[in-house]
This record gives structure tokens, C-alpha cells and sequence, in this order.
């Protein structure tokens, strides 16, 4: 620290109690001789810099980053929907968000909080589904010092007091394992946590907002969630409607994503009504995930910035590939000829490498579509671990 013109270097040495709290300090002053020690003081103020701006970029990392505005679409379904956003937005229930992947939860979680009277306070998100068991519980409530030895020695805090005051997301809550859910029920009722090896229950004002992409009510019906739990949980319940279920919102949520899909690749892209309408013809069980992906796909089909059907088509999977271009279905205009006719084109010949992540990816999709959607079962069924499976499906760009 500076003293007049003069750097001094300061030392303070914490003296801690057994429960490792500060009770005091010695302070060493040294002022004589400081030169030697400025390459340390050059290379301390360079870490002070880089803390500072590490924990800039974690406050805005706590912040919600989408407005109810970001949730598009003007269909009835999509109106309801943000209707009773902003309802939720003005009590401080729990809400439970359930609905479809890719039907946009998250973003609504989001705009939720934005919209609500803790807007600018902490939005903290954890995943249930994407921890491992052991750990999930000290990154819920925290681990009090002194509880393990080693590197936790001094304890950490848990994502409910670093929620504390805003917004907690529980995401996947359907995947919180069975032992941890009534420690959870008692937090959502009593407000108080208590972290591991801590004796003192810790008070804290927290909002929290879950969601599942499965249906939590089944799950309490087959015995793996808690009724109380759920009834707990779903004080607010918001059921997003899947794509396929507001059809009238495809135009605009084409137009929107191709706008930002544009924004980046620093060019207008344009899609013809005979491209619209292939898109109105699929399932959509990834919903609007899906939709940007195979925009995305499209566009890599097309040399230019005009999407037209045949673009579209080959970035579908293939039933609905297969479907469009079979003989007796109903012909879809502007797509080419080709293959209704002729000898049935060779399997394309790709590197091994290829072919194994190809492979792999068409295993998980299925296994997810077999488990309807939870990351539990699918990671049990593939006999990997949810970890290895999280990384395996952001690898594979599948949420
Ligand atoms: N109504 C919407 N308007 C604009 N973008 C949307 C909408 N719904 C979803 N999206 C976009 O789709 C993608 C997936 O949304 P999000 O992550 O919120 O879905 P999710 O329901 O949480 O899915 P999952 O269950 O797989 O986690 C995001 O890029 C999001 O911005
Ligand atoms: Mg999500």
C-alpha cells in the first residue's frame, strides 16, 4: 500500500477459533528496502486485477439474462403462457415450470425473476440432473468450515445463500435424488438451511422456481418424488405448450431466429413459403431448440442467404425426410425430383470417427425418447454416468 510517496508491504496474519471464525489479527508493517519486492507487488496488483475481473463476470452470471419480451410468440397458447408469467412474476410462490425440452423453461425462469420484485437481486441456477449424487447436496446448502478436511476446510457456500435474496432455479428437480428431497421440502417450507457439518440452521429468503421437461406428477405416481414435495413445489404451476401446439407462432419464431442466426454469420437470411410450410409439417419434439438447430442445418445446405424447401428438408431427420419424398406422399413444392426416382443413391462412406459420434448420438436420442426425457434413466440405460451424459449431449449440441 502506498504511505505518502513511499510503498510500504503489509502483512496481516487472522487469528481464527476452533470453528475457523476470525476473532483477530497481527498486522507486520515493512518499510525499508521495498524495491526487492516489486516484481511481488507488480504481480499482486495483476491478480487483484484479474479477481476483480472474475467477480464482475460471476455478478453478471447471477443476473437474469432474459426479459418476458425474449419469449416469442403472439398465438393464444404463447399469450397464456406469459399471462401467467407475469402473474408469477408479482407473487413470490414457488413455481413449478413443466413442459416439453426446448419449450423455452429456462428462458421463462429467466424472465420470470427479471419481471419480479427481486429482479435485482442474485439469479442462481443449478441442475439436479447434471450433478452427481454425492455432491449435490453440499452445492444445495453449502458446507460449513471445518466439516471436511483438506481443500473445503474453510467451507463453501451452498447455491441457496448465494440465492439468498433473489431467485434459486432448480432445473430437472424431477432428478433430485429421493434422499435429498425431504431436506429440500424443509427448506422450501422453513426459509432456513442447514449446510453440511454446520449445527446452525441458517435463515435466508429465497425464491425458487423449478422446472422438469417430464411429467413430475407421473413421477409421484410411480413412487420417485414426494407428494408433499411436489404439491410444494407446484404452488404455481405453468404447463409451456409445445411447438407443434401454437403452429401460428412458426413464422414469427423463424423470422426472429434467423434474424439473430444472421446477426452472427453478418448477413440477412431469407426463407421461402414453401420452406415455411415443410417446417409447419414436423413433430417438433425438440420444440424450438430444434427449430433453431435446423434452421442452423439449413443454412449449411444452402450457398446462399435464401432458404428454400430442399435446404429445409435436409436438415430434418430423416422419417420426415423419408415421409416427404416417397412416392404416394403428397409432393411438397420446390423440392427437387431426384430422389423419387432412379437407383437408391450408396450409403455415403464418412471417416470411422465420424460414424462412432453419429452412432452415439442416434443412441442417446433414442434412449432419451425410450425414458421420456429423463437424464437419470437414459444415463442408467446407456451405462454411463449423468455426468457423462450431460457432457455427451452438450458435445452433441442436444441441449
Ligand atoms: N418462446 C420462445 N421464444 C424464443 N426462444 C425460445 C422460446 N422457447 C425456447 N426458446 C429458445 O429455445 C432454446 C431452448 O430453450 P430453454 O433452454 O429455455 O428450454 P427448456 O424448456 O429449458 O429445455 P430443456 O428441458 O431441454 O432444458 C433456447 O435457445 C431458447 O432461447
Ligand atoms: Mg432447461
Amino acid at each position: 500500500m502506498p504511505l505518502g510517496s513511499e510503498h510500504v508491504v503489509v502483512t496481516r496474519l487472522p487469528l481464527r477459533d476452533e470453528d475457523d471464525r476470525p476473532v483477530g489479527a497481527i498486522g507486520f508493517v515493512l518499510y525499508e528496502r521495498v524495491d526487492g519486492l516489486k516484481p511481488v507487488l507488480a504481480k499482486m496488483q495483476q491478480l487483484q486485477a484479474r479477481l476483480q475481473a472474475a467477480e464482475r463476470e460471476l455478478a453478471d452470471n447471477r443476473r437474469a439474462r432474459y426479459s418476458l419480451a425474449a419469449f416469442l410468440g403472439m398465438s393464444a397458447p404463447a399469450n397464456e403462457i406469459k399471462r401467467q408469467a407475469r402473474r408469477a412474476a408479482q407473487l413470490d410462490a414457488t413455481v413449478l415450470l413443466s413442459g416439453e425440452t426446448g419449450t423455452g423453461k429456462e428462458l421463462l425462469a429467466h424472465a420470470i425473476h427479471h419481471a419480479s420484485p427481486r429482479a435485482a437481486r442474485p439469479f442462481v441456477s443449478i441442475n439436479a440432473a447434471a450433478i452427481p449424487e454425492s455432491l449435490l447436496e453440499a452445492e444445495l446448502f453449502g458446507v460449513a468450515p471445518g466439516a471436511y478436511t483438506g481443500a473445503d476446510r474453510r467451507g463453501r457456500d451452498g447455491k441457496f445463500k448465494l440465492a439468498d435474496g433473489g431467485t434459486l432455479f432448480l432445473d430437472e428437480v424431477g432428478d433430485m435424488p429421493m434422499a435429498l428431497q425431504p431436506k429440500l421440502l424443509r427448506v422450501l417450507q422453513e426459509q432456513e438451511i442447514e449446510p453440511l457439518g454446520a449445527n446452525r440452521l441458517l435463515r435466508l429468503d429465497v425464491r425458487v422456481i423449478a422446472a422438469s421437461s417430464f411429467d413430475l406428477a407421473g413421477r409421484v405416481a410411480e413412487g420417485r418424488f414426494r407428494a408433499d414435495l411436489y404439491y410444494r413445489l407446484a404452488v404455481l404451476a405453468l404447463q409451456l405448450p409445445p411447438l407443434r401446439a401454437r403452429l401460428d407462432d412458426l413464422p414469427l419464431l423463424v423470422e426472429r431466429l434467423l434474424e439473430d442466426i444472421g446477426a452472427r454469420l453478418g448477413q440477412g437470411i431469407d426463407i421461402d413459403a414453401d420452406a415455411l410450410a415443410l417446417l409447419r409439417q414436423h413433430h417438433w419434439p425438440g420444440n424450438v431448440r430444434e427449430l433453431r438447430n435446423t434452421l442452423e442445418r439449413a443454412l449449411l445446405q444452402s450457398d446462399s442467404a435464401q432458404l428454400c424447401a430442399a435446404h429445409v428438408a435436409a436438415a430434418l431427420p430423416a422419417r420426415l425426410q423419408a415421409t416427404v419424398l416417397a412416392p404416394d406422399a403428397p409432393a411438397v413444392p420446390g423440392l427437387p425430383a431426384e430422389p423419387q426416382a432412379g437407383p437408391r443413391p450408396a450409403p455415403a462412406v464418412q471417416p470411422l470417427a465420424q460414424a462412432v459420434l453419429a452412432a452415439e448420438r442416434q443412441a442417446i436420442a433414442a434412449a432419451l425418447q425410450a425414458h421420456g426425457g429423463s437424464k437419470v434413466a437414459t444415463a442408467r440405460a446407456l451405462g454411463i454416468s449423468r455426468a457423462a451424459l450431460y457432457q455427451k449431449l452438450a458435445a452433441h449440441g442436444m441441449s
